[in-house]
């Protein structure tokens, strides 16, 4: 196993943007190595905030956190937590502190991971802040890519869907303002654009284009999102767009024969199952690479 030497260690997890080219790829190449060891981590403690639902995330953290021979403590939901009797956030972390060594939170509210982290001096990972970021998703995309690709510099990424509210999308959007020779085609409803903040930040740095059209031609990566139903403030506006694309036989005709179709899932309507066993449908895979991603992380952030 390679030493650790870029600055992760005890460090916050909160946004893509926080990390360098070096860091990620260091991140990537010990994700790549990483094997199960339970001494790596034993007698070390991750608790698991989840006040949001979550399969993957989630189960991938605490089947990452075993294999290096941790604990996992936690809750998913607020009902199990004094946050049901009128705790505050902050006094739930200030909490939590005293029992880990390391604290992963997903929180519809944006900007909740970053509070958390002001709050204790414990590494806190986000594991999804509302519509904001999904750093640990980004990694495992990445990781994904660079598995099938062999690189992530040079490629044609098409994000497709909820581009408004996908967290997932916009931590992938900047994460590629670290890599050369990238172009995004922006593919979502006129009313589920990327927001404009994002776009900025990859003006001058990452073409793109944005587009209506389920144009999928001469792409190295399709990535499609859910349209995120519960973060609509209107419920029309979401009956509207639902269904806007679906990914069936008939358009996957457009893939080359070696982009890869990625999902961070979960998919609702909008890959149809009878895709699932085209050459190109990776999401089960990207899936499964969540967990020796989240290991090399856990290993990083804790010094092991
Ligand atoms: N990709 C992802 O974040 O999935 P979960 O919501 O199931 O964790």
């Amino acid at each position: 196993m390679q030493r650790v030497h870029t600055g992760w260690l005890g460090r916050d997890v909160i946004s893509i943007r926080d990390f360098s080219r070096e860091q990620i790829e260091e991140l990537l190449r010990h994700a790549h190595q990483i094997r199960p060891d339970p001494e790596l981590l034993r007698g070390r403690v991750m608790a698991s905030l989840f006040f949001e639902p979550s399969t993957r995330t989630q189960l991938s953290f605490a089947t990452a956190m075993q294999r290096l021979g941790g604990h996992v403590i936690g809750f998913s939901g607020v009902e199990g937590s004094s946050l049901a009797k009128g705790e505050s956030l902050q006094d739930t972390a200030k909490v939590v502190e005293k029992y880990a060594d390391i604290i992963v939170i997903r929180h519809p509210l944006e900007g909740s991971a970053r509070l958390v982290a002001d709050t204790v001096s414990l590494p806190v990972i986000n594991a999804g802040d509302g519509a904001n970021q999904h750093p640990t998703q980004t990694l495992t995309d990445l990781f994904t890519i660079q598995r099938f690709h062999g690189r992530l510099d040079d490629l044609k990424i098409g994000l497709v869907g909820d581009l408004k509210y996908g967290r997932t999308v916009h931590s992938l959007a900047l994460a590629f303002t670290r890599f050369r020779k990238i172009e995004l085609r922006l593919i979502s409803p006129e009313n589920l654009r990327m927001p404009p903040a994002i776009l900025r930040e990859l003006d001058g740095i990452v073409p793109y284009v944005e587009t209506s059209e389920l144009d999928l031609r001469d792409l190295d990566v399709v990535y499609v999102t859910r349209i995120q139903k519960e973060r609509f403030p209107d419920i029309e506006e979401y009956e509207k767009v639902k269904g806007a694309y679906v990914i069936d036989l008939k358009a996957c005709e457009q893939l080359r024969r070696d982009a890869i179709l990625l999902h961070p899932l979960p998919r609702v309507d909008e890959i149809t199952p009878d895709v699932d066993a085209l050459p190109q449908a990776k999401y089960f895979e990207q899936t499964r690479n969540g967990v020796p991603v989240r290991m090399a992380l856990l290993r990083l952030l804790l010094g092991a």
